[in-house]
């Protein structure tokens, strides 16, 4: 990849799976056939107007786009700042930006013929999302998710099973998305015939390109509905930042645009030392994992480290191949949230909005109203809610309201 010029839009996705030093396709030689398969099927179906067609119908009937872009203006005037929006992603249908790349996904898989489908899930949005696709497209589908996630995000599963999915805790390792991933990917060495349906912007050459062709959307939207808004572009947009996949969909159509700033907020948890936090552009190193180049959190050993956030969905060790290259280009910029100032997030947007944020997307509100209280009150920020926060009832609730949660747990038992 050329990177002396800032094309970036193009670069990427015109990319052969190297972002500058980052990315790649490392994998056991037996996936390999099976990775050339859907690169080839997605060089060809990002130009196919049917396909495109499809996705896109697929989208609005299905997922219900597009997504609000909601003015925050209590918060707005309470922060004293610059202007507050959010982009509603939470308002798709099981609850997130997730479905997007699914819905891609799975049209791509049909396309190929695949009768099952492997994923992995951290929140259990993608792993919902997932199931929700399998089932509207007649599809079997097992979901992989880390013993941990499981037990914290039960109202996913059982979802996840409703619609038909089956659901596999994994045990190993810190029994999180980490471990998650790797099941997935011994489920798809097993059974090459089968589609992994990968939930991030991460993994080996085509999934980060081809999460961000499906998840640019979003981007796209915000500039149509932000212009309409306000007359202009935002100053900033602001994103989580778990694998990449809703930072890269807000992100992708403002790469070239240098006036927009971009801004990934990571999982701070509880503190820098390793295992309290989930910051791998701050504090990650370069590795091969899971089958691309890219920054991983790592103990002294170059062993992957263990993780902590409250929120499920940013406990990942490693990031987008793509986010890696666009921090050190100084393109995206890279921050961190804590656990305290996420659930905190949750809170005033309740309280002042009438709005409630998935936990991993409330990482970049915390970011966002420092921001805003810092810049004059014509700018404009803009943040993706990238899910609704009513699947993080038992965490939130254990938080705000431990009595009420332990009652209600006790009158279910009855
Ligand atoms: C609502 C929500 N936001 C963000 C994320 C983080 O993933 P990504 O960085 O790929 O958007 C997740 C992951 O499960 C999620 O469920």
């Amino acid at each position: 990849m050329d990177t002396t010029q800032t094309a970036y839009k193009d670069l990427i996705l015109q990319s052969d799976g190297y972002f500058g030093p980052y990315g790649g396709c490392f994998v056991p030689e037996v996936l390999l056939p099976g990775l050339l398969e859907i690169a080839a099927a997605f060089d060809e179906l990002k130009f196919d107007a049917a396909f495109l067609a499809e996705f896109h119908d697929a989208l609005h009937t299905f997922s219900g786009r597009p997504t609000a872009f909601t003015p925050l203006p209590r918060l707005t005037e309470a922060i004293g700042g610059a202007q507050l929006f959010l982009k509603n992603e939470g308002l798709n249908h099981t609850g997130a930006h997730k479905i997007t790349h699914c819905i891609g996904q799975i049209l791509l898989a049909k396309r190929l013929g695949k009768k099952r489908i492997i994923a992995e899930t951290g929140a259990g949005q993608h792993g919902y999302a997932t199931a929700a696709v399998c089932a509207r497209f007649g599809l079997d589908c097992t979901v992989y998710m880390g013993r941990k996630d499981y037990e914290r995000q039960r109202p996913n599963v059982y979802w996840m099973e409703l619609l038909g999915t089956k659901v596999v805790p994994v045990e190993d390792g810190s029994q999180t998305l980490n471990d998650a991933v790797i099941a997935a990917f011994k489920d798809w060495v097993a059974n090459p015939e089968s589609y992994y349906l990968l939930g991030s912007a991460v993994g080996p050459h085509p999934y980060p390109a081809m999460n961000t062709f499906f998840q640019k959307v979003v981007g796209e939207e915000i500039r149509k509905q932000c212009i309409e808004a306000t007359g202009r572009l935002p100053d900033y947009c602001v994103a989580c930042v778990g694998g990449g996949s809703n930072a890269m969909g807000m992100f992708y159509d403002f790469l070239d645009e240098e006036e927009v700033g971009l801004i990934g907020v990571e999982a701070g948890g509880r503190g820098v030392l390793a295992g309290e936090h989930a910051a791998k552009v701050q504090h990650g190193q370069l590795g091969i994992f899971e089958g691309y180049h890219s920054y991983f959190l790592q103990d002294g050993d170059g062993n992957i480290a263990s993780t902590h956030s409250v929120s499920a969905g940013l406990d990942y060790c490693g990031v987008s191949p793509i986010l890696a290259y666009l921090a050190d280009e100084g393109r995206v910029q890279f921050e961190t949230a804590s656990d305290e100032a996420a659930l905190a997030a949750v809170q005033r947007l309740a309280r002042m909005e009438g709005l409630i944020p998935a936990l991993e997307s409330a990482h970049g509100f915390a970011h966002a109203f420092e921001l805003a209280a810092t810049l004059p009150k014509d700018k404009i920020v803009v943040v993706n809610a990238s899910g609704r926060g009513e699947k993080d009832l038992f965490i939130t609730m254990r938080h705000f309201q431990e009595e009420s949660l332990i009652a209600y747990a006790k009158h279910l038992l009855k």
